[in-house]
């Protein structure tokens, strides 16, 4: 049986309900968990440029980077140093389709739980580590936190918000991750002068946001929708009263009854999601996926230490460069915040390709005409590097970044919509994971070459936006199929009722 989030747009009938201050709570609670997968993001960068870190696991790495006639492009080239990187989101990758299951079977807050379990086991063996193999095992182990995480928290957020600010609140999630990058960036920044264990430091303090998730995960509730899917109806009736603060929740409830008998009418949500009519929001969900990677978002967020040596900057100077690129990162963020219901998807996403190809030109451009494989820019032109990659995450940040969680979880009808979530984060975890292991080998092959390579991605995501990408601002999640997909030029054509053809996938009510 899939899960099923109940959603309203501005033309539903809005239910009645206060934000109540448990709701907020809840909120910030389970957001921690888009904060540790941030914290993941944004540590590995910073402590695989430690040479504490380097000495004790990738000596030959470490070596290859004290030769001062080193290729600048290649010296950070080693697959094992890529593969702590990436690790991480393969397993993230296989974790999610396990814990979309245990969504549906046992609940967000159950998936959050073991989520969090498995941050916390993954943080004390990488901080612990005493061999590669220990600390590329606790990334798997984190990994499978992400898997979990990502999955519940952002199906949690919506099923919990009042209707009216779900976009809003399912940008936290995106806000949280940005937070935890940031926060990875600065505790960089301090632990690289402490020598030989602050590489420990800053593996461990990821326990801090684990263990308050864990702990907070008692405190917060199950979803309504949840409750009733799994029939707990009683329960999940009173769950309702409590979060929305009435008693009067009578339309609410029953629109999440009707929901879930509509959706229990699915027998195989996987099945169904190969129908062609779920194809224009799955073709969307996983594209923006592999669009929102090969912008080089991550090739920026994992190795920004690394590109900041690269381009001539010495060890501090690059952490301190993260954390600016960070605190750009978290306030581009709140202002997706502000205009991503009143200028819409569309014309964040278009405005952001253009800023992001011209950023990513020039880079490519400065890079080739004035760093050598040997030497290093000088200190006029790598500030303008710095630059040009805070211009380009805040770019991303208000556009793709969030845009990519959201418009997945808005785009599918009620039986789909977990299982379709799924694919989306896999596919994000999958092309995260190949920027992850290829990025230093890309950077050591194509040189500057690696963000032409970008700007032309960009250029081909601007025009799928353009021709492909409908705008869903404003229309209520469960209009989508009549007013989106049927009136879609392109679209359209896969809008043919496949129940009719196929009662396999569909109980008959
Ligand atoms: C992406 C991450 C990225 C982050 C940057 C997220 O939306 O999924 O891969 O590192 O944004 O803020």
């Amino acid at each position: 049986m899939p899960a099923v989030v109940v959603s309203h747009g501005g033309q539903m009938p809005e239910h009645d309900g206060k934000i109540t201050f448990y709701v907020i709570v809840c909120v910030i609670i389970a957001a921690f968990g888009g904060m540790l997968f941030g914290y993941d993001i944004g540590i590995s960068g910073g402590v695989t440029a430690m040479d504490d870190f380097l000495m004790k696991f990738f000596m030959n790495v470490y070596e290859k980077k004290k030769r001062a006639h080193e290729d600048n492009y290649c010296k950070y080239d080693n697959e094992y140093l890529q593969l702590f990187t990436s690790s991480l989101y393969i397993a993230a990758l296989l974790a999610s389709f396990a814990a979309s299951r245990v969504c549906s079977k046992f609940g967000r807050r159950t998936t959050l739980q073991i989520g969090s379990f498995f941050f916390i086991v993954g943080v004390a063996l990488q901080a612990g580590g005493v061999n590669l193999v220990m600390v590329v095992f606790g990334r798997i182990i984190l990994g499978c936190g992400v898997g979990f995480g990502n999955q519940s928290v952002p199906l949690f957020l919506s099923e919990l918000a009042p209707a009216r600010i779900r976009g809003a609140l399912n940008i936290c999630f995106q806000l949280f991750i940005t937070i935890g990058i940031l926060i990875a960036g600065i505790i960089n920044y301090f632990t690289s002068n402490i020598h030989p264990h602050g590489w420990r430091i800053s593996l461990g303090l990821a326990g801090v946001p684990a263990v308050i998730l864990l702990v907070g995960s008692f405190a917060i509730c199950e979803t309504p929708t949840s409750l009733i899917e799994r029939k707990q109806v009683d329960q999940g009736k009173a769950t309702l009263k409590r979060i929305r603060g009435t008693d009067d929740v009578t339309a609410e409830f029953n629109s999440i009854v009707a929901a879930c008998e509509a959706a229990r009418r699915v027998k195989h949500p996987f099945r169904k999601l190969m129908k062609p009519s779920s194809r224009p929001p799955l073709v969307i969900a996983m594209l923006l996926q592999v669009f929102q990677q090969f912008t080089g978002i991550n090739a920026i967020m994992f190795y920004a230490p690394v590109l900041f040596q690269t381009v001539g900057f010495g060890n501090n100077a690059a952490l301190l460069s993260t954390v600016i690129t960070g605190l750009v990162n978290v306030f581009s963020t709140l202002v997706s915040i502000y205009t991503v219901d009143r200028a819409g998807r569309r014309v964040l996403l278009l405005e952001a390709c253009v800023q992001m190809f011209i950023t990513q030109t020039v880079i490519g451009v400065l890079l080739l005409l004035h760093l050598q494989p040997t030497g290093s820019l000088n200190h006029a032109e790598a500030i303008i590097v710095v630059v040009l990659v805070c211009v380009f995450v805040m770019g991303f940040a208000w556009s793709w970044g969030p845009l990519g969680w959201l418009i997945p979880s808005e785009t599918f009808p009620l039986e789909t919509r977990t299982s379709g979530f799924a694919c989306a984060v896999s596919s994000n975890m999958l092309f995260t994971f190949i920027i992850a292991q290829a990025f230093l080998s890309m950077l050591c092959h194509m040189r500057a070459g690696i963000f032409f390579f970008f700007a032309a991605w960009i250029l081909l995501m601007g025009l799928f936006t353009l021709f492909f990408l409908p705008e869903t601002k404003g229309v209520p999640v469960d209009s989508m199929v009549e007013r989106v997909w049927k009136q879609h030029w392109f679209w359209k054509r896969y809008m043919i009722d496949d129940d009719e053809n196929d009662d396999d996938d569909v109980v008959k009510g």
